[in-house]
């Protein structure tokens, strides 16, 4: 076998298909569905159960199947000579950026009142001052089209990176001292970073303690990015004054969690962007064609980093 994908969580009957029709001369199998008794050379990987990885054969490559990688490089069975990469093509970035726009503008335009108003066929004219300042936490694949989606509106951006480099024409922040500085002027805070020891927790009581009073926090990163038993004691402070979470500690969301109910929180289940099977099919075929011509996977994670 060539091409194995694992995906107990989904059905890649969609996935298979257009892998098929892209490049029908590549032999794949997917588990659950396969022994696993033939050598892999390239193995795309999404909630692999632990012990998996160990037992394949002859695997030169892997790739997450999104855009995260946490569930590779903490995989205790995957060996260190393998390559890590992932998919993270300009879909996935332009919906991720389609998403967080539309939800600030919502917020910032507060739309939602006018249907409140409609309702009682109030006629009342408004529309905000001045832009509010997004500040990004992360601007990597998805963190830097989002960047340039807002500057497209004239809506002013500021970052945050490990390095302090980004994209230009953005006021960019690094270390903690930055990262409470952006903190206190953001009207828009919104967690696009990976997920890795350093950022694990980053949002946490004392980042909420300097937020600007009135803003929002916006998490579409990794639910282990918050600190969640520090949100609502925040949030009933004012600092933040909202929150708008896409992704949890625990997924699905448990019924009894607070934040379902808390009035200052809004919930989207996990799909703030998600990989499709058109786009994730061509980086998939293209990952492997490199991976079969002795390169490195598509978006290639450096070990050491760890993103
Ligand atoms: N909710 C969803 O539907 C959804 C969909 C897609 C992706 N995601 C998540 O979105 C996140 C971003 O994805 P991505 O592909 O854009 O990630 P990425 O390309 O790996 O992000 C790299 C960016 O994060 C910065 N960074 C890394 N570690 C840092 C640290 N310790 N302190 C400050 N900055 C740090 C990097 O700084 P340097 O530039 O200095 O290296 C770079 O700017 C991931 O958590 C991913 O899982 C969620």
């Amino acid at each position: 076998v060539a091409l194995l994908i694992v995906a107990p969580d989904r059905d890649t009957g969609p996935l298979v298909e257009e892998i098929r029709s892209l490049a029908p001369e590549i032999e794949i199998s997917t588990w659950p569905g396969s022994e696993l008794s033939e050598p892999i050379d390239f193995a795309v990987v999404w909630q692999q159960p632990p012990g998996l990885l160990g037992r394949l054969k002859g695997l030169k490559a892997v790739s997450s199947l999104g855009a995260g990688v946490e569930h590779l490089l903490t995989d205790p069975d995957l060996p260190d000579h393998v390559a890590i990469g992932r998919l993270a093509g300009p879909r996935l970035a332009a919906n991720m950026a389609a998403y967080l726009v539309g939800q600030v503008i919502k917020d910032w335009k507060r739309l939602d009142q006018f249907s409140r108003w409609q309702a009682h066929q109030q006629w009342r004219p408004w529309a905000p001052e001045t832009p509010p300042l997004v500040g990004l936490l992360g601007l990597g694949a998805m963190g830097s089209v989002t960047a340039t989606a807002f500057q497209a509106l004239d809506i002013p951006v500021a970052g945050y990176t490990r390095s302090g480099n980004g994209p230009k024409g953005l006021d960019l922040y690094r270390g903690e001292a930055g990262l409470h500085q952006l903190a206190q002027q953001a009207d828009y805070l919104i967690c696009l970073l990976p997920l890795t020891p350093q950022t694990r927790g980053i949002l946490n009581g004392r980042l909420f303690s300097v937020m600007k009073p009135g803003s929002m926090l916006i998490n579409v990163g990794r639910g282990e990015h918050l600190v969640e038993p520090d949100l609502i004691p925040a949030l009933d402070a004012g600092r933040p004054a909202r929150a708008l979470l896409d992704v949890f500690t625990e997924e699905p969301l448990p019924e009894d969690h607070r934040f379902w109910t808390h009035p200052a929180i809004r919930i989207t289940p996990h799909c703030a962007s998600i990989t499709l099977a058109a786009e994730a099919a061509e980086l998939i075929v293209a990952s492997y064609r490199q991976v079969q011509s002795g390169h490195p996977p598509l978006g290639l994670v450096d070990r050491q980093r760890v993103y």
